[in-house]
């Protein structure tokens, strides 16, 4: 486990897309497993930046998100798919037939759907790297607390927790989505490489119980101490919690010097 702590958000955005970029060099067909949310807003801007200025070609980069609002358009513009599209993809040269995100649009046959996705992303050669986000209550993805720790993709009810964080982006009278698709605990831990973003005092909980706690499907988050290659990228707020900070530090400088193409 590598831990980055930066200032605030804007840093962390830059380093995990500076990760990307050069894993993108290496491997100019990286298959990239990817989140939604405000703490990877300005990895999407960077990635887009880099696009532009310095030709960081996309072209042969394939791409799953990780979940999906139930009941939502592609055109919705709370969807994943519009903040995909808004944020990332219509900024750099990702084929559209590269591109997966779950369709929320689904009625019916859910576990066939799921499964279809699944295959897709294995018959893709699987995932290089993952990036993920954190919800307030430790979950990433849409695997909500008591998720089991092996899942794979499927429909899961939201919390109450989760609802009503995500109600500020619904107006008053549209309905905030119950129910998603997402990958499961079992399907992120299949990743190569996994970049967990988080940024703001409200994450500080979820940080440290998801990497100094116990591993438990109360945080799901925690399942990733399963994980061989885990960097956590937070912000001074998000990192506030935790207890070994200096081990954290010495951990990240012996890696820029023994492994610098890590980071
Ligand atoms: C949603 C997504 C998660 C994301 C989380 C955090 O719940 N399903 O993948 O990590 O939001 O969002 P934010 O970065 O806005 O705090």
């Amino acid at each position: 486990m590598l831990l980055v702590l930066q200032p605030g958000k804007d840093e962390l955005g830059r380093v995990a897309a500076r990760i990307i970029a050069n894993s993108v060099r290496r491997n100019p067909g990286l298959r990239l497993g990817l989140a939604t949310g405000s703490t990877t807003l300005g990895m999407y801007r960077e990635l887009a930046r880099l696009h532009r200025d310095e030709a960081l070609d996309f072209s042969r980069v394939t791409t799953f998100n990780l979940d999906e609002y139930l009941g939502l358009s592609a055109s919705h513009p709370q969807s994943f798919h519009h903040f995909m599209q808004h944020n990332f993809f219509s900024h750099v040269n990702i084929p559209a037939q590269n591109i997966h995100i779950p369709d929320g649009t689904i009625s019916g046959e859910y576990e066939r759907y799921c499964s279809t996705y699944e295959q897709s992303i294995r018959e893709a050669g699987g995932i290089d790297l993952q990036i993920l986000g954190i919800g307030r209550n430790g979950h990433i993805g849409f695997n909500e607390p008591t998720s089991s720790l092996g899942s794979r993709t499927r429909l899961k009810v939201l919390s109450k927790e989760t609802i009503d964080d995500n109600r500020k982006f619904f107006t008053a009278s549209e309905k905030v989505p119950e129910c998603a698709i997402t990958m499961g605990i079992g399907t992120i831990l299949e990743a190569k490489r996994i970049l967990l973003l988080a940024s703001g005092p409200s994450k500080a909980i979820p940080i440290a119980q998801s990497i100094e706690g116990p591993v438990t499907a109360s945080v799901t988050a925690s399942a990733l101490q399963h994980h061989p290659d885990v960097t956590f990228i937070v912000d001074q707020h998000a990192g506030a919690q935790l207890k070994h900070h200096d081990y954290y530090r010495r951990v990240l400088e012996m890696t820029a010097i023994l492994t610098p193409d890590r980071l």
